[in-house]
């Protein structure tokens, strides 16, 4: 068990201490997050992407998830451990409460991570009713990419802002308590994070967030080819002889004294 809890998050965000939280996906790597103190793990999907070596999210499944996840929770000390459930992988509630079952009981997950809203709302209720806590995910959703027709920016027009909105307090009233938010304007994420009563998690979503999130392959240049624009590689940044901990050490510090995410990191 964990010993980083919500209410600690929700602690660090209403005095506005921004919550760092980065991925992983194996023993060594979780190891080094929490010397680095890291406050949230989360065992993404993108290791589809960036491990397995698929073109994207959606060949991972629900044994790939429980394999890496219990690869992590084994070395995880003090961290909260978010596990991804994988692409249709909840599309019924029965099915849905035995693969999130398998996260946490078979793997060690703390909480579960799916992408979306609308119908998705009411297997959230699901899960949370059989206490399993469950993290939002609005925005970019890597495992609906062929439909959003690539990796965009979303919410950018005033109806899908408002959407997204009314998405979050629907999770939210659910009893949703953690939203990760990619890849959408910084203002809709300020409105999001300010006007929903959720801690937020930014990746690609400004600066005024409750925390932020890095694939840990980005953060540390191992992703090959072009980098997402709202990535930075902080091991190239402090140069020759510097080691991953000092790279994840650096990012905690930006974080949490609001140099990451730069504008440059961010979107209009
Ligand atoms: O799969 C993942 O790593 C994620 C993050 C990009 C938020 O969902």
């Amino acid at each position: 068990m964990s010993l980083m809890t919500v209410k600690y998050l929700q602690e660090l965000k209403d005095r506005n201490e921004k919550i760092t939280v980065l991925t992983a996906y194996d023993a060594s790597f979780t190891k080094h997050l929490e010397q680095a103190g890291i406050e949230v793990i989360l065992v993404g999907d993108s290791l589809g992407m960036v491990v397995q070596g698929h073109d994207s999210t959606v060949p991972v499944t629900v044994d790939d998830m429980v394999y890496h996840t219990s690869m992590v929770s084994r070395v995880r000390e003090r961290a909260l451990l978010i596990a991804d459930m994988p692409y249709h992988s909840y599309q019924n509630k029965d099915q849905a409460l035995e693969n999130a079952k398998r996260l946490m009981d078979e793997a060690g997950a703390d909480m579960v991570k799916f992408e979306g809203a609308g119908e998705l709302v009411a297997i959230a209720e699901h899960l949370i009713k059989n206490n399993i806590p469950v993290c939002g995910h609005l925005g970019l959703l890597p495992q609906s990419v062929e439909e959003l027709g690539g990796y965009k920016v979303q919410g950018r027009e005033q109806t899908a802002a408002d959407k997204m909105i009314e998405d979050a307090q629907a999770l939210v009233d659910v009893g949703v308590e953690i939203i990760v938010l990619e890849c959408i304007p910084q203002i809709l994420a300020k409105r999001i994070t300010t006007e929903v009563d959720v801690i937020t998690i930014g990746i690609g979503a400004g600066v005024d967030v409750s925390g932020q999130v890095l694939v840990l392959y980005d953060l540390l240049g191992i992703t090959p080819g072009k980098r997402p624009k709202f990535s930075k590689d902080f091991l190239k940044e402090l140069g020759q002889g510097k080691s991953v901990t000092d790279a994840i050490a650096n990012y905690v510090k930006a974080v949490k004294d609001l140099s990451f995410p730069a504008q440059e990191h961010s979107f209009n």
